[in-house]
């Protein structure tokens, strides 16, 4: 597993992260079983939300609960990983959003309630998950600071968010924002998509999103590196990306690794700090995707695969 740095954190943070999203309805022994590969694929950092999960019992937020669970029960100290929780989504009882909310109480609420459902005393980074339109960046900031001080909180980044959301924030935060958390893989590509096509009629949105980053020296972290759309499945042996899946089988009998390597790698590929965010709790899938970690592709598999996911070069 190769592994990332980050100014003021240090290093050997695991290029490939585990999401929590999908442990919230999970039996206990599975989640404990997903940590545990994790940690022998090499994974060492964990991302939470206090939004991820509904169970009947635990309410919102039972991935949290699970995942703390699997920490005692697996018998990891906390200063083996690095764990991360968001927050700022508001959900009713059948997962519609309601709103998001960056307010300052709001922020330290979500930050604690993260804390006492993973049984654990910090967070290495808190993300704000997706920004609100009426937030006041001043309000962020006092936030921030409570719960720097409070040692609640180590570090900070935001999620979903675009160069000027990013910019609007941090003039007001003291702390460093490190990391932006952003949808991105085979099946969502907008942030290549932007850089290439500008000034055609495919240009896209994305606002040079990546290439800001790049310069800012901020960690992509990559959300749902296997899907397709928003949570609509997963491209891997899906008919419809046939194309795709043939120079996924080609390139995985060449460097002997799966599909699910070959996907990640593309995203490893880009030449920044970037971070995969896997989310798959079958321990099979968990063990293959972290293998991708170790291929490098060379420039036109990584066109090759552009191409094979149905974009087109202007
Ligand atoms: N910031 C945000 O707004 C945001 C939004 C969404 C997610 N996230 C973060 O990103 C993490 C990952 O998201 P994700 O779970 O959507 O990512 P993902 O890893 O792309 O998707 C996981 C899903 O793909 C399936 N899958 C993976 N490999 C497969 C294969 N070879 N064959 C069949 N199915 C396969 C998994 O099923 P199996 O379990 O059967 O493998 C699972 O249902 C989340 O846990 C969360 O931490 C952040």
């Amino acid at each position: 597993m190769k592994t990332i740095t980050m100014p003021g954190v240090g290093g050997g943070i695991s290029q490939v992260a585990l999401g929590i999203m999908r442990m919230g309805n999970l039996a206990q022994p599975k989640c404990d079983q997903a940590l545990q590969t994790a940690l022998a694929s090499g994974i060492n950092f964990f991302d939470a939300a206090d939004i991820y999960g509904r169970d009947p019992e635990l309410g919102r937020g039972s991935s949290e609960v699970h995942f703390g669970q699997a920490l005692r029960h697996v018998g990891v100290e906390r200063e083996q990983i690095w764990l991360q929780s968001k927050g700022g989504i508001f959900a009713d009882e059948f997962d519609h959003l309601t709103r998001y909310e960056a307010s300052q109480q709001h922020l330290i609420a979500a930050v604690e309630g993260s804390l006492r459902r993973l049984h654990v005393d910090y967070l290495d980074f808190f993300l704000i998950h997706r920004l609100d339109p009426l937030v006041e960046p001043t309000q962020v900031a006092a936030a921030f600071d409570v719960l720097q001080t409070s040692g609640k909180v180590r570090h900070f980044g935001v999620s979903n968010c675009n160069p000027r959301q990013i910019e609007l924030l941090q003039a007001a935060v003291d702390q460093p924002l490190l990391v932006d958390q952003l949808q991105f893989g085979l099946g969502h590509t907008q942030m290549i998509d932007d850089g290439l096509n500008v000034n055609t009629e495919l240009a896209a949105t994305t606002d040079g999103l990546l290439e800001y980053l790049r310069t800012k020296r901020l960690t992509l972290q990559t959300w749902s590196p296997f899907q397709y759309g928003t949570f609509a499945g997963t491209f891997i042996d899906t008919p419809a990306f046939g194309p795709l899946n043939e120079v996924l089988a080609r390139l995985a009998a060449k460097y002997q690794v799966t599909k699910n390597a070959i996907a990640l790698a593309w995203i490893l590929r880009l030449p920044m700090k970037v971070q995969v965010l896997i989310g798959t709790m079958t321990p099979a899938h968990i063990t293959a995707s972290a293998a991708g970690s170790e291929v490098t592709l060379t420039r036109q598999e990584w066109y090759d695969l552009y191409l094979a996911a149905g974009h087109r070069l202007p």
